[in-house]
């Protein structure tokens, strides 16, 4: 059993997605699989073209030559394929955008009709690995996630079953509090740390995760005015320091 994570966070090994990816992998090795989490921002991948010689000219294979094919392969070769970063202007990051541009030679030219009138290219592969998704933002709240959100549900009209966790985690910016001021605040960032490692073993041993533990993964860290306070104290602080 093997899960792979596309950490898409420009920040890479110093990011919140980290934070949350290592423990999410924890709780999954638990479980008996094999973990490995990919940093987009080490990685060479140009941007699609749009010459469609995926589609034309050599189908299935992309014309540019970089990491791309190879990190292709190591999702297909997943059981569970995660996608995790930052809301960078209410969506995903443009590296994990780009990266998913990437993945056009797996689909094929001809467009369909969805039941619900959509349209879509058929997939070229018979075997996609289930999909999860970790999303943190700087801000509290949830109107942040609303873009992310429906681009997951188009996912999911490519197969009800395709996506087995949808974290969507405000407040990112306070994941790195091991002690605060306020125990509280402390105590919940542990429940929701302890969360994490729990789904990653409910999604390898059981292929689902449990409401409880979804629940438990989107609880109020802190309420928005303790938030945008401790953030805000953080920023004069910075602009204090440069004189
Ligand atoms: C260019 C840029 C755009 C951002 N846009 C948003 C945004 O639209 N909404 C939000 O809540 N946070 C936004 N943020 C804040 C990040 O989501 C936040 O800092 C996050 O915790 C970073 O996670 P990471 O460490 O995994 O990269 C933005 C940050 C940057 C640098």
């Amino acid at each position: 059993m093997k899960v792979t994570v596309f950490n898409g966070s420009p920040r890479g090994r110093k990011s919140n997605s980290h934070l949350m990816v290592e423990l999410l992998m924890k709780g999954a090795r638990e479980a008996g699989a094999e973990t490995e989490e990919v940093f987009l921002i080490e990685k060479d991948i140009k941007y699609c073209r749009g010459c469609f010689a995926c589609w034309v000219k050599t189908p299935g294979i992309c014309a540019i030559k970089d990491d791309m094919p190879a990190l292709i392969d190591l999702c297909l070769e997943s059981d569970y394929m995660g996608m995790a970063g930052p809301v960078y202007n209410m969506y995903m990051t443009g590296l994990l955008k780009n990266f998913s541009d990437r993945f056009l030679p797996l689909a094929t030219p001809h467009i369909h009709r969805n039941d619900d009138g959509s349209f879509y290219h058929k997939g070229r592969v018979k075997r996609f690995p289930r999909q999860f998704f970790i999303f943190n933002s700087g801000f509290p709240g949830g109107h942040n996630f609303e873009l992310l959100e429906h681009f997951v549900e188009i996912v999911k009209r490519g197969g009800a079953n395709r996506v087995v966790l949808e974290i969507y985690r405000n407040c990112g910016e306070a994941l790195g509090i091991v002690e605060d001021e306020e125990p509280a605040v402390a105590r919940r960032i542990n429940d929701f740390r302890e969360a994490l490692r729990k789904a990653g073993h409910e999604m390898v041993a059981s292929d689902k995760v449990r409401p409880e533990t979804v629940a438990q993964l989107h609880i109020e860290l802190m309420s928005d005015e303790e938030y945008m306070a401790g953030a805000n104290r953080h920023w004069d602080q910075a602009l204090q320091d440069l004189g």
